[in-house]
C-alpha cells in the first residue's frame, strides 16, 4: 500500500508517500481501506518529537473514514464492504469517567490513518453517518469526541448558558461551538485572526474577540454585557489561563483539554476558590461519547467545519498550513487508491 511513514522528527518535508506492507487483520480485527484522514495538532507534535511515546517508524494519522475491505478471525465477515468512520480511541475501557491504564490513540505508537489501509479492533470501526461525505466524516472522529466530551459529558453545558471558546480556529474548537448552539447557549470566541471571528459568527457564534488585542477581556466583557462567562472550553493554556480564571463568572466552569502554550506561571489560584470554579479536564472520550457525538451530527444533519481537502501526497501541505495556525476548522487528506 502507499503510506505516508515518518521515519525522522522535523519539518513537514519528513512527510512523504512510500510503500509499505499491507496490514492483515489479528484476531477481533479488522483492516479498513481508507478514503480519507484528518489532521490533528497530535499528529504535529509527534512528528516534532514533542509528544510521549515517540517510536519511528510509523505512521501517523488518528482520523480515518472508509470501506471495511477484510476481517480477521472472530469477527463477522459481512461486514466487507460497510462504509465505516474510526474511533481512534484504543482501550478505553468500561469507564464512563476515566481511560484505562493502557489508552492509546491510533497513529502512534499503533500505525495510523495517513495510508491506504489500517487493521483496528472491530470495535472501533462505526457506521458511516449518510448525511455525511468520506471527507466529513473522517474530519470527525478525534476532534468531535474530545469536543462532544468536554463541552456534554464534562462541563454539562445547558441551554442559555453564556460559553466563551478560546482559539476557534482550531480543529476542536469549530465542533465545541457547533455542539454548544445545538445545545442552545450563546457562544462567544476568541481568535488571533479577524477573519476567522468572522467566520465563527457565520457559523452560530454571537461575537468574538481577538486575543492579540491587550485589551481582549475587557472587550469580551463589554460584549457579553458584562453579565460574565458560565463556562469557558480552552486548549491554549500557558498565559491564558489567568485571564480565563479572570473572565469566568462566580459560580463557573472552565473545561481544559490542551494546553498549546504550554504550562503556565501566573495563575491567580485565589481566583479558583474565591469564585467557587469548577475546571474540568477532559481527554477524548468513551465508545459511549464517540457513539453519542455520532448521533448528533446524523440527527441534526450537522457537518463538520472542512478547511481545505488535500491529496494523501500533499500530507506535507496540510501539516504547514496547521503550523501556520492558518486553517478553520479541519484539515483533510484524499487518499485514492
Ligand atoms: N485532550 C485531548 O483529548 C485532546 C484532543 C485534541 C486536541 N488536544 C489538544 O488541544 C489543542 C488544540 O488541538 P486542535 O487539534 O484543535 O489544534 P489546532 O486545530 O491546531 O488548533 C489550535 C488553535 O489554538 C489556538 N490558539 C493558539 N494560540 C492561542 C492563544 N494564545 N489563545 C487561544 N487560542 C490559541 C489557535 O486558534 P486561532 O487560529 O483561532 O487563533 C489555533 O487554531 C492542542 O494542544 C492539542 O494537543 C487535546
Amino acid at each position: 500500500m502507499k503510506a505516508v511513514v515518518l521515519h525522522e522528527l522535523g519539518e513537514p518535508d519528513q512527510l512523504k508517500v512510500e510503500e509499505f506492507a499491507d496490514p492483515a487483520p489479528k484476531e477481533g480485527e479488522v483492516v479498513v481501506q481508507l478514503k480519507a484522514a484528518a489532521l490533528n495538532r497530535r499528529d504535529v507534535w509527534i512528528r516534532r518529537g514533542r509528544y510521549a511515546g515517540i517510536k519511528l517508524p510509523v505512521i501517523i494519522g488518528s482520523d480515518g473514514a472508509g470501506i471495511v475491505a477484510e476481517t480477521g478471525a472472530g469477527v463477522d465477515s459481512s461486514l466487507v464492504g460497510k462504509e465505516v468512520v474510526i474511533n481512534p480511541c484504543l482501550n478505553w475501557g468500561d469507564s464512563e469517567r476515566v481511560q484505562r491504564d493502557d489508552f492509546r490513540i491510533l497513529g502512534l505508537p499503533d500505525n495510523g490513518t495517513y495510508a491506504e489501509y489500517v487493521a483496528i479492533p472491530v470495535e472501533n470501526v462505526y457506521d458511516k453517518p449518510n448525511n455525511l461525505t468520506r471527507e466529513e466524516a473522517a474530519a470527525i472522529p478525534l476532534a468531535g469526541l474530545t469536543a462532544y466530551r468536554a463541552v456534554v459529558s464534562r462541563a454539562n453545558i445547558q441551554k442559555g448558558q453564556t460559553v466563551l471558546i478560546t482559539g476557534i480556529g482550531g480543529g476542536v474548537a469549530c465542533f465545541a461551538l457547533q455542539i454548544a448552539k445545538i445545545l442552545g447557549a450563546r457562544v462567544f470566541v476568541t481568535s488571533h485572526s479577524d477573519e476567522k471571528l468572522d467566520r465563527a459568527k457565520k457559523i452560530g457564534a454571537e461575537g468574538g474577540v481577538n486575543y492579540k488585542h491587550d485589551q481582549w477581556i475587557n472587550e469580551l466583557k463589554e460584549m457579553t454585557g458584562n453579565s460574565g462567562i458560565d463556562v469557558v472550553v480552552d486548549s491554549a493554556g500557558g498565559e491564558n489561563f489567568d485571564a480565563i480564571l479572570d473572565v469566568v463568572k462566580p459560580g463557573g466552569a472552565i473545561v481544559m483539554y490542551g494546553a498549546t502554550l504550554g504550562p503556565s506561571d501566573n495563575v491567580t489560584v485565589r481566583r479558583i476558590f474565591w469564585k467557587q470554579l469548577n475546571i474540568f479536564g477532559s481527554t477524548m472520550g468513551s465508545p459511549g461519547d464517540f457513539e453519542n457525538m455520532l448521533r448528533l451530527y446524523s440527527n441534526n444533519d450537522l457537518k463538520p467545519v472542512v478547511d481545505s481537502i488535500l491529496p494523501l501526497e500533499e500530507a506535507f501541505k496540510a501539516h504547514s498550513r496547521m503550523e501556520d495556525t492558518a486553517q478553520f476548522g479541519k484539515l483533510v487528506l484524499r487518499i485514492d487508491s
